[in-house]
């Protein structure tokens, strides 16, 4: 069983999406792979609805950890389970960049989407000029410890995505060997953390159907978290259809 979701960030109106997901439903077949999308957060209520028949889950692409209050502009874990979801994405490297999200801010984010009952899908990546100057293992190792550190994370309630700050939506892949060693490591980072290292490890930045399957077939790679390719329905189908011997 593979994980395969698709993060569509802050494209579409809810009218496309609409349409999107009717595609996406028609396109996407039951296997054995979980596949999952992130909808814009207007776009969540009628994932809900239009994906209720399927095996296709929903998730938010971010919350706020407090349940309620004075916090203008945020949705809590709590309105996202309401709303259909079963997952969350936190700590992608768009909200540490653009809106400032510390390790500790992402650590309470966490508790409170698996307090809500949701699955987070936790996100960690170095950026290019930590992957040249070769600190990327001490990057990763920070991100995790401070935000997971303690937690009690179990390999069906927490996902991990690795995505190098550099492959995303750069077009530059991380190759298959060079993914699959560092995720490796990130197993090594959390058996060190007293984390479990047989979380399930998502590869993200840049995947596609041309080389999904590559990605796919190493060993510490158990998932993709893909943002461009997951908006085209025909190629997200593609890479949800997965199964082993593929590449
Ligand atoms: P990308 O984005 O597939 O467009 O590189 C991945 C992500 O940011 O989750």
């Amino acid at each position: 069983m593979k994980i395969i979701a698709g993060n569509w960030k802050m494209n579409g109106t809810p009218g496309e999406n609409s349409a999107r997901l009717r595609e996406i439903k028609a396109a996407v077949k039951e296997g054995e792979n979980r596949v999952i999308v992130f909808p814009p957060f207007l776009s969540v209520p009628d994932a809900a609805a239009i994906l209720k028949d399927t095996a296709i889950g929903v998730g938010g692409q971010n919350c706020h950890p407090r349940p309620s209050g004075a916090y203008t502009g945020e949705v809590s874990a709590a309105m996202l389970k309401d709303a259909g979801c079963g997952y969350c994405l936190v700590g992608h490297s768009e909200r540490r960049q653009y809106f400032g999200e510390s390790d500790a801010f992402l650590r309470e984010k966490v508790i409170a989407v698996t307090e809500a009952g949701m699955i987070p899908v936790f996100c960690v990546g170095e950026s290019e000029a930590e992957r040249e100057d070769g600190s990327y293992g001490q990057v990763l190792r920070r991100q995790i410890e401070n935000a997971l550190g303690g937690l009690a994370l179990t390999k069906e309630t927490f996902f991990l995505a690795y995505e190098p700050v550099w492959a995303i939506g750069t077009g530059k892949t991380a190759t298959p060997e060079d993914a699959d060693e560092t995720m490796g490591m990130i197993r090594s980072i959390l058996k060190e953390t007293g984390l479990p290292e047989d979380l399930y490890l998502l590869y993200g930045g840049s995947a596609k159907p041309a080389n999904a399957a590559s990605l796919l077939s190493r060993k510490n790679i158990d998932g993709l978290l893909i943002g461009g390719a997951s908006l085209k329905p025909a190629d997200f189908a593609a890479m949800a259809a997965y199964t082993d011997g593929d590449e």
